[in-house]
């Protein structure tokens, strides 16, 4: 990451119009490995490269809020020797990115199940979040040990406990979700040519816009990342509104 982040409100897209919360399904790196006779683990370091254009990209751009799913629920299911590697590259990147995060003014944070990851990765996690706490540039969050039906039972299950026999409410039930305090997810991307949300932000993403690259995740740009902000900013977002009422409303 070497381009510095805005210091001004000059320097940041019109408010209302630049997504506030960005959010990508990072899909792609084995296939890019595959395709070059490497390791999927080697697919992931090189993946890892793309993350950072993509984290320079949209802090640079005013977005407040990026989330990167890394790893989901569903990925212990993948072989020991690639959940090792990535657990082993989780632990590299958060080392050797900190420094310049925090330089950057960005906050980082992790959601999803932790318990059982690996002291070390663990530990890490929680140090670059108690580091870069105060942050406020942009908040780059990392699903990591996350599914969307586990963050919605997980909430339920905290709301239950704190408000026994209360009726949710849509609002006040947010705060129970790892996200609580960032704004909705704005613009989902997924990249590697599949078009599913695969269990992500399910409750955060309800009126996302999706966005489909069909570029794997290590040969994404900042051209393509570019690509869908302009994708982005040509769609009418209605909440349910007639097409009339949401430009009168956007105006
Ligand atoms: C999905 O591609 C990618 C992952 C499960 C891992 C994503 C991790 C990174 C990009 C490293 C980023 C690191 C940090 C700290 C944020 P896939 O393996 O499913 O690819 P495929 O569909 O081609 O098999």
């Amino acid at each position: 990451m070497s381009a510095s982040a805005p210091q001004s409100a000059d320097a940041a897209p019109a408010a209302g119009r630049a997504p506030a919360h960005v959010a990508i399904i990072m899909d792609g790196n084995g296939r890019w490995a595959h395709a070059r006779g490497l390791s999927r683990s080697e697919g992931h370091r090189e993946g890892l490269k793309a993350t950072r254009r993509a984290v320079e990209f949209f802090a640079n751009r005013g977005v407040r809020a990026l989330t990167l799913f890394a790893f989901s629920s569903e990925n212990w299911q993948r072989p020991q020797s690639e959940v090792d590697a990535l657990f082993d590259l989780f632990v590299t990147a958060i080392e050797a990115e900190l420094p310049e995060l925090s330089e950057k003014g960005i906050r980082l944070r992790f959601i999803g199940e932790r318990a059982d990851f690996p002291q070390p990765l663990q530990q890490r996690m929680a140090e670059a979040e108690a580091a870069t706490a105060e942050n406020e540039v942009m908040t780059l969050v990392v699903a990591l040990g996350y599914g969307g039906r586990w963050d919605i039972l997980q909430a339920a299950q905290r709301w239950l406990r704190d408000s026994p026999g209360d009726a949710p409410d849509p609002e006040r039930f947010e705060d129970y979700l790892s996200t609580a305090g960032l704004p909705p997810v704005d613009m989902l991307i997924r990249t590697g040519g599949e078009q599913r949300i695969s269990n992500f932000l399910l409750w955060q993403s309800a009126y996302a816009e999706l966005v489909f690259l069909d570029a794997l995740w290590p040969d994404v740009t900042e051209q393509e990342l570019s690509g869908t902000l302009e994708t982005y900013l040509k769609r009418q977002r209605r909440f349910g509104r007639t097409p009339h009422q949401a430009e009168a409303g956007n105006a």
